[in-house]
Order: C-alpha cells, then structure tokens, then sequence
C-alpha cells in the first residue's frame, strides 16, 4: 500500500501562490477533502502562519481549528522549523515547547520537523514536545547534494532521529535535486537502518519528481507528498491522481476515493485560473527548470540572486554569483539550502562578487552563523574564512538556544496586555511581532466596531 499527503492547502499554495488562499476560498471543499482518503493533509504552519496574520487578516490558529472542525477524520499536518518554529530566528526551548502544544491542542496530528542544518540538537526539543503531546512528530531529512551528504550520514541522522522517539521519516527535497537512482538507494538505507514509514516530499521543479516517487516507493516509501492537479507542477509537488492512476496500475493500493479526487480537482482549477488571471500565479513557476540541477542550488535562490543584483544595477554579474554560490556554500560547511540558509549564502555569494574581494562585506547574519548561532554545520567551516569574519568574536559551545532569555514568553504577555486573549496570541506575537501586534489591534477596534482604515492595507 502507499498513502498520499496532500498538499494543495500549505505546500502548493506556497510554492504557487505565495500562500495567498483565504479560509473562505477552500472552506466549501473541506468536507469533501475529508472523505478523500489521504493518509494526511499539510494544512499549517511553514509561510502559512505569517500570510494569515500580515496579508490576510486571518488568526491562523482560528484557520486551524476551523479546519480541524470541517475535517474530523483526517490527519491534520504542519511543517515546523525545528528550533526556529515558523520564523527565521532561533526561539528558548519554552517558547518551542509552548508552540508544539498549542498546535496539537489546536488540532496537529502530525509535526513534520526539520533543521536548515540537519543539526539534532536543533530538532531534539519539538520532538520530543510533540511525543508528549500526543501527535506524531515525523522527522525530516533537509535533502541536499555534496561531499559530506552521504548515504552514511543521512542514516546516522535517521538513527538520532529514531532515538528520539519519530513516528515516521520524512525525506524533504525542497529543491528538487532528489534523482530516482538516489531516492532509491536513500529509502533502501533508511529501510534497512529503521523500522519506521517513509515519507517522500519533492517539488516538480527540475522534473524528476514522478520518477524520483515511482524508484522511491519501489524501495519501500509508504507515503509521498502530492498535490490535486489544478496546484500541482512546476515549484509544486506532482499531481496526486496522476501518480495514483500509475500506482494503481503497478498494483499498489492508494485508499484514495478517485470520486473525491476528481470533485476536488474540479473545485480547485477555477480558483487557479483565477490566480493566474490576477498574477498572483506566474506561468514561470509552472515550468521545468533543469538549471537548477547544474548548479545544485534551489529555484527560489535563483531568481533570488537575480532580482538582488537587479536592485543594485549590477545583472551582469549574475554568472560570476552563480559561481560563487557553491564556492561560499563550500566554504561555510555545505550547508542544505533552505530558509534561511540559502538566503546567507546566497547574499554571501553577491557581496563577495561585488566587493570583489571575498568576505570583506559581511552581513550579521553571516557573522551569527560563523559563530554557531544556527547550530552545527555539516561539514566545518573553513578556518580561514571563519578567522576573517568573526576575528576577536569567539564561537559558542553547546546550544545557542539554551542561552536565550527564559523570560521571553512572560515579557510578550505583558506587552500585549489585554491585546491578547490566550496563549495563542502572545505566541503569534513571539513569532511575528510588528505583524501580530497591527492584526490585534485591528481585532479590537473591530470588536469594538471602531471603523479604521490603513493605506497599508492595499495591496
Ligand atoms: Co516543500
């Protein structure tokens, strides 16, 4: 048998549509989508909780715990950035373990964890946090290609991560980069090292996404990551009936109901020509990009370094950054590149190409990373790189996490004052400050049926 995480709600509204789906756009296919037979939805966390609150006007909490009411029988998932929760900054532990049960008590079934770092240290916590609260936490691996990525490795992350007591493992390739040879020869190790299911996520960037799932079920995957056609392709993850449709031919059963799948299709592919009318999807996004295979570098970072070197009048060194990307990444112990890796590295890469002089201009950022505020990185950082950037700085032993303020959550709380209803508030405030504040304010004069208005707000 092979089950289907659907993704159309979180991962393919990212990758498509920046996130920008309402509640209201998919509430009336909930209850269809209940009935479908996935063995789970993605439904929260990754950019979902911040679009909520900064683009639109929605408490993400409340989004969940509607969700969860319109679809009682079917495993709700989120994606959570390990240590870093759903923000680009490292959190105190409390603040993690709090954010891991409000979630579950929200209506999480399944915590898809993982570290930019592959760092356990950064993934022990909310693990652990979400063992006790009764969810299942699925430990993922952040797939990447380089020397000290090997099969070796990989299984020895998988093992930490067993330890810590994951009910399943999950092989993120937010890239793309995963090929059908090494997600056969990835899944066959991770079997054979663990009794636990494997996940597959990929995207269908580079193209390689149907085979990469077709090799990796045959070497024992028990579930894959797709998306309902009308948001599937492209920077999204393939479609979920076709790889049904071909699994089924090879004999596998999907405990798909193909009457849901198609009257979900239906319900979602106006939607989608609407997004695409509007220009919120870009028919780019929709292609094959097979660049990013060469490079070994993610999409997004592509059209990333693209428009940052547009903004500073210098696209004529685009080759010149492109190749100094793997030369930086190299440098800083092959980190994955994922948020927010790709996004220091990649800056990295445009600085040095433009200062001509490498690591001249570093960003704090860089300087945080080189002293090991992210945690560890794969492979270590060269010394003589990391001797210019930090100089008289010392690194920090152990886990950055442990010293961050324990003071965090009380402190919020007192900010908000009477602003925050519940514990939910005050972490969305953690999360995303400026943002949650202007959202509750908004609440309240709403309550208050105050009529306000903002020149912001106009997008
Ligand atoms: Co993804």
């Amino acid at each position: 048998m092979i089950r289907f995480t659907e993704t159309v709600l979180r991962d393919a509204n990212q990758s498509l549509i920046a996130t920008r789906l309402p509640f209201e756009k998919f509430e009336p296919i909930l209850s269809e989508m209940d009935k479908a037979g996935y063995y789970s939805c993605e439904v929260w966390g990754g950019a979902t909780f911040d679009v909520c609150l900064r683009f639109l006007n929605e408490d993400p909490w409340e989004r969940l715990r509607k969700i969860r009411e319109a679809m009682p029988n079917t495993k709700l998932q989120m994606l959570l950035r390990g240590q870093n929760i759903l923000g680009y900054a490292h959190y105190p532990d409390d603040i993690v373990r709090r954010f891991v049960r409000a979630s579950v008590k929200n209506g999480i079934d399944i915590i898809r964890i993982f570290d930019a770092l592959n760092d356990v240290n950064n993934l022990k916590v909310a693990i652990e946090e979400t063992v006790n609260s009764g969810a299942m936490a699925s430990g993922a691996i952040s797939y990447t290609i380089s020397p000290v990525h090997t099969l070796d490795n990989y299984v020895k992350l998988v093992k930490e991560m067993a330890a810590m007591g994951v009910g399943s493992i999950c092989i993120k390739d937010m890239a793309g980069l995963l090929s059908p040879k090494n997600a056969y020869d990835l899944v066959s190790a991770i079997k054979d090292a663990v009794d636990l299911p494997v996940v597959m996520h990929t995207h269908c960037t580079t193209g390689l996404a149907f085979m990469t799932y077709l090799k990796g079920v045959e070497a024992g995957a028990d579930v894959i990551d797709t998306a309902i056609s009308p948001f599937s392709g492209g920077t999204s993850q393939p479609a979920t009936e076709t790889l049904s449709f071909a699994l089924r031919e090879f004999g596998y059963d999907t405990g798909l109901n193909k009457e849901s799948l198609h009257k979900i299709a239906a319900y979602f592919k106006p939607i989608r020509a609407e997004y695409l009318e509007n220009g919120t999807l870009n028919p780019i996004s929709l292609t094959t990009d097979t660049e990013c295979l060469q490079y070994q570098i993610p999409g997004g970072m592509l059209s990333n370094l693209l428009s940052q070197l547009k903004m500073l009048n210098a696209s004529d060194k685009f080759e010149e950054a492109l190749k100094e990307t793997p030369k930086v990444r190299e440098d800083m112990g092959f980190p994955p590149l994922v948020t927010p890796t790709s996004q220091l590295v990649g800056n990295m890469a445009v600085q040095n190409v433009l200062a001509g002089e490498r690591y001249k201009n570093v960003s704090s950022e860089i300087k945080a990373y080189c002293r090991g505020e992210y945690g560890k990185t794969p492979a270590p950082i060269n010394e003589e790189v990391r001797k210019k950037i930090l100089g008289d700085i010392k690194p920090i032993e152990g886990r950055y996490a442990e010293t961050l303020p324990a003071d965090t959550f009380e402190k919020a709380k007192e900010t908000l004052g009477e602003l925050a209803k519940n514990e939910e508030d005050v972490l969305s405030y953690i999360a995303f400050p400026p943002v949650t504040e202007k959202f509750l304010n908004a609440r309240k004069a709403k309550e208050e049926n105050v009529c306000t208005f903002s020149i912001e707000e106009v997008e």
